[in-house]
């Protein structure tokens, strides 16, 4: 690698961010790329504010030092519960110039522009959804007047995690959610995967709700909205360096990793292990 080698680091809790990471990969395929799974300390979505802070600060700093100079937090959880504390108290101190992006903002920014009846489904973990945040980037950032109801999925990360996608178990669990969510507001046009596991339920999911519902996943969002700051952001732009290049750590067994995200991409792939 040459002195200049600055990936985007894509850091997740476990192997869902890597439905951002193949959409950043395919919308922004100049960039170099550093993937981190934190898939020891998986799942985030059921541990607290601190805990989720701590682990989210440790593998920042850790791509940090593995030369990121702009990160996105592709977990949802991470997202909810640590990006604004590491944004505006650990940032400043750390390195200013560097930048940390989460995934909830650019999911709100893109429902705003298509939802037309302005009423929202949330769909996401335990930690998402009681946080609040996107019923509060919805209200108090954006401060549109968009009616929000949420959903926690509980049994959808460990569906993904353990392949399970598409059997009568993990069936049962994803119409539950959805008969859920459709019973808090039948009159919803717009579904938010607020989390990065579930575009891989995509198919469950669309044969439990109406077709008019529009659903939005992450991946795709993100890469649209990343391509924008950058273009906003020309001084960072300059910074991430551009040989198409991809390394993946994790903080679990690599032979497991490497065979799983293999998986979960469609491609080979070698990763490496390190400590957080
Ligand atoms: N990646 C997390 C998210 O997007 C879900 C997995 C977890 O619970 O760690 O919320």
């Amino acid at each position: 690698m040459d002195k200049q080698y600055s990936p985007i680091g894509v850091f997740d809790s476990g192997y869902g961010g890597l439905t951002v990471l193949k959409e950043l990969k395919k919308q922004l395929p100049k960039y170099d790329y550093i993937y981190l799974g934190d898939n020891a300390r998986n799942p985030y979505g059921t541990r607290s504010f601190e805990t989720v802070y701590q682990y989210t600060l440790e593998a920042i700093k850790k791509l940090f030092e593995l030369g990121c100079n702009l990160i996105i937090v592709a977990c949802n959880t991470a997202s909810a519960k640590a990006l604004r504390n590491i944004q505006q108290l650990d940032l400043p101190t750390i390195d200013p110039t560097k930048r940390v992006l989460g995934v909830i903002r650019p999911s709100v920014e893109k429902v705003v522009e298509i939802s037309q009846s302005g009423r929202v489904g949330v769909l996401g973990t335990v930690g998402t959804v009681n946080s609040e945040s996107y019923v509060m980037e919805f209200k108090h950032t954006l401060k549109t007047t968009i009616s929000v109801v949420q959903e926690a999925c509980p049994m959808w990360v460990p569906i993904v995690e353990n392949n399970e996608i598409g059997t009568d178990g993990a069936n049962y669990f994803v119409e539950k959610n959805l008969k859920g969510i459709l019973q808090k507001d039948p009159e919803l046009d717009t579904l938010i995967l607020g989390c990065t596991h579930y575009p891989f339920l995509l198919e469950s999911i669309k044969k439990y709700i109406p077709d008019h519902i529009q659903i939005v996943s992450q991946g795709a969002v993100v890469g649209e909205k990343l391509i924008d700051y950058l273009q906003r952001h020309p001084e960072m732009e300059m910074r991430c360096s551009k040989n198409q290049t991809t390394q993946y750590y994790t903080t679990e067994s690599v032979i497991t990793f490497e065979e799983r995200a293999g998986f979960f991409l469609g491609e080979k792939l070698r990763a490496s292990h390190v400590v957080l």
